[in-house]
C-alpha cells in the first residue's frame, strides 16, 4: 500500500474541486504540493451540463468540453492541465476512511494520503427509491443522476428505448430538467410528485402553474400528489409498470427517479462539528477542525445578509466557496486574511426553450409581474418576494443578461416596496431603477 503526502489535498472532483484547484494554480502550486482525489474517472467537470447539454438528442455536450471552469468563463482545466500547473490529480479513487486527527486518508485500495491542508468537496449523493423500502426499486433502467456514470447510463437507456414510455418521479431539479429531456428525446413522458405543484422548495403556485402548463403543452404528463409505491420488472429485470400510492399503475421503459440529494459527510462523523445536515463552517469555509475546510454542497456556512447558517446546492455557491477557502489559505500563509464571505444565493435552471434566474430568499410574500402566458411563443415573467416590507427575492423566467443583473441587485439591495401591486406594475423596471 503506498503513503503519499501533500500539502494540500482537495477531497472531491467536482465542482468544488475544479474551482478550488483553478484558485491554487492561479495564486501559486509548487508541483506535488497539491493533489485533488475523486472517486470519478474524470477531472472535475461542470456538473450541470449533465442534466441539459449532455442528453440533447442532437450536438450533445461531450467532456473535455464541459470541464471546470468553463462554466463561469474561466480557463478550462483538461486533465493534463493539472499536471502542468504542478497539481495530482488521483482519479477513480475513492476515500473510504478519513481520520482529520492524524491527518490522513486511507482509499478503497489501501493507499494512504497525508496532508497539512485538507478541502473536503465530496458534494451530494442521490437519495434513492431503495433506501425508502419502495419494492421492485432495484429494477434495471430505474435510475438516478448525479455522476457523469449515470449520464452515460441515461443516455443508454434512452437510446435503447427509443420513443418509449418514461416515468419521472420527483418534481424538483432533476425532475423538471429530465422531464424536458426525455421529452425532447421523443419519449411518452409522466411526471409524478408528492407536493401540490412542482418545486415547492422555490416555486410559488402561480410560478409552478406556468411551468406545468408549459410542460403539458409540450405533451408531458403531470401527476401530483402521490409517490412511486412499487415497481415491476420483465423476467430479464427491466422495468415495466410503476405502481402509485393512490392505486393508479403507469407503463415504464425508463424510471428517472430525483427525490432529493444528501450531502457525503459519513466520513467525518464525530470527527468534525455538523449544522442542518452539512459541515460547520465559518465564513471562510473553516471547519471546526484546525486546518480542514469544507466547501460547496456539504458545507453549512453563515449567509451574512440572512444573519443564518444555510447550505446551498447550487453550482454558484460550490465555485465561489471552493475560491473563497483557497484565498482564505493562502492569505492566512501570507499572515493576511480575506474578506467574510458576503453570499447573495443565485439559482437558476433551463429546459425545453425555457431559462430562468432566481437571486435571494423566497421568503414572505411573493407577487407576478410580466406576461406568464405558458402559451406565448416567448414568456417573460418573473416575481418578487417581500418581507417586512422589503424586496428579498427576485425571479424572472426569459430575462434578458441585463434584466438578470437587475434582479441581483434587487436582491443584493433589499430595497423598500410601496406595495405589492406596485410592484407587479411596475414589473422588472422596479428592479432596473436600483
Ligand atoms: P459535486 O457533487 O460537484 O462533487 C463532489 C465530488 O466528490 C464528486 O466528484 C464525487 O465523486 C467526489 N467524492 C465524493 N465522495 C468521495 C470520496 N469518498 N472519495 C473520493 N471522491 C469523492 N446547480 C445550479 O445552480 N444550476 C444547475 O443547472 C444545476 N444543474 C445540476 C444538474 C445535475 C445533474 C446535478 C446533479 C446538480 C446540478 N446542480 C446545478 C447542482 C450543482 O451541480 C452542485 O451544487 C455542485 O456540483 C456542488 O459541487 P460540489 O463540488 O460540492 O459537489
Ligand atoms: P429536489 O430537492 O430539487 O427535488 C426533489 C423532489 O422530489 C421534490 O419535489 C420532492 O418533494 C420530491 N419527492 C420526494 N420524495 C418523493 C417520492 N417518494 N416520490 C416522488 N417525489 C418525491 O432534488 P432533485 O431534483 O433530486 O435534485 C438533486 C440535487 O441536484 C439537488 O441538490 C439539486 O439542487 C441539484 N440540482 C440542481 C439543479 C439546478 O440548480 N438547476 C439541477 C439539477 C439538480
Amino acid at each position: 500500500m503506498a503513503e503519499k503526502s501533500f500539502k494540500y489535498i482537495i477531497l472531491g472532483g467536482g465542482v468544488s474541486a475544479g474551482y478550488a484547484a483553478k484558485e491554487f494554480a492561479s495564486q501559486g502550486v509548487k508541483p506535488g504540493e497539491l493533489a485533488v482525489i475523486s472517486k470519478e474517472a474524470v477531472a472535475p467537470y461542470e456538473r450541470p451540463a449533465l442534466s441539459k447539454g449532455y442528453l440533447f438528442p442532437e450536438g450533445a455536450a461531450r467532456l473535455p468540453g464541459f470541464h471546470c471552469c468553463v462554466g463561469s468563463g474561466g480557463e478550462k482545466l483538461l486533465p493534463e492541465s493539472y499536471k502542468q500547473k504542478g497539481i495530482e490529480l488521483i482519479l477513480s479513487t475513492e476515500i473510504v476512511k478519513a481520520d482529520l486527527a492524524a491527518k490522513s486518508l486511507v482509499s478503497a485500495a489501501g493507499d494512504v494520503f497525508k496532508y497539512e491542508t485538507l478541502i473536503i468537496a465530496t458534494g451530494s449523493t442521490v437519495l434513492r427509491l431503495t433506501d425508502f423500502g419502495v419494492k421492485g426499486a432495484d429494477s434495471k433502467n430505474i435510475l438516478y443522476l448525479r455522476e457523469i456514470d449515470d449520464a452515460d447510463k441515461v443516455v443508454e437507456a434512452i437510446k435503447a428505448k427509443k420513443g418509449g414510455k418514461a416515468v419521472v418521479v420527483g418534481g424538483g431539479y432533476i425532475g423538471l430538467e429530465l422531464s424536458a429531456a426525455l421529452r425532447i428525446n421523443n419519449f411518452d413522458v409522466t411526471m409524478v410528485f408528492p407536493e401540490p405543484w412542482c418545486m415547492p422548495r422555490l416555486f410559488t403556485a402561480d410560478i409552478a402553474a406556468f411551468y406545468e402548463t408549459y410542460y403539458t403543452n409540450k405533451g408531458v404528463k403531470i401527476i401530483k400528489g402521490t409517490v412511486a409505491s412499487g415497481f415491476t420488472a420483465h423476467p430479464n429485470g427491466e422495468v415495466n409498470e410503476v405502481q402509485l400510492k393512490d392505486g393508479r399503475s403507469l407503463e415504464a421503459d425508463i424510471v428517472i427517479v430525483g427525490v432529493g440529494a444528501k450531502p457525503l459527510t459519513a466520513l467525518f462523523k464525530g470527527q468534525v462539528e455538523e449544522d442542518k445536515g452539512g459541515i460547520k463552517t465559518d465564513a471562510f469555509f473553516k471547519t471546526s477542525v484546525p486546518d480542514v475546510y469544507a466547501v460547496g454542497d456539504v458545507a453549512t456556512f453563515p449567509l451574512k445578509m440572512y444573519g443564518d447558517m444555510r447550505r446551498v446546492e447550487h453550482v454558484d455557491h460550490s465555485r465561489k466557496s471552493a475560491e473563497q477557502a483557497v484565498k482564505a489559505i493562502k492569505a492566512a500563509e501570507g499572515g493576511g486574511a480575506v474578506e467574510e464571505y458576503d453570499y447573495l444565493p443565485y439559482f437558476y435552471s433551463r429546459s425545453f426553450d425555457l431559462s430562468w434566474q432566481f437571486y435571494g430568499d423566497n421568503v414572505g410574500d411573493s407577487v407576478l409581474f410580466g406576461d406568464s402566458n405558458p402559451s406565448n411563443p416567448k414568456p417573460r415573467f418573473g416575481a418578487y418576494w417581500v418581507k417586512d416590507g422589503k424586496v428579498v427575492g427576485a425571479f424572472m423566467e426569459g430575462g434578458s443578461g441585463d434584466e438578470n443583473k437587475a434582479l441581483a441587485k434587487v436582491a443584493k439591495a433589499r430595497p423598500a416596496a410601496e406595495s405589492l401591486d406596485d410592484l407587479t406594475k411596475q414589473g422588472i423596471s422596479f428592479a432596473a431603477k436600483i
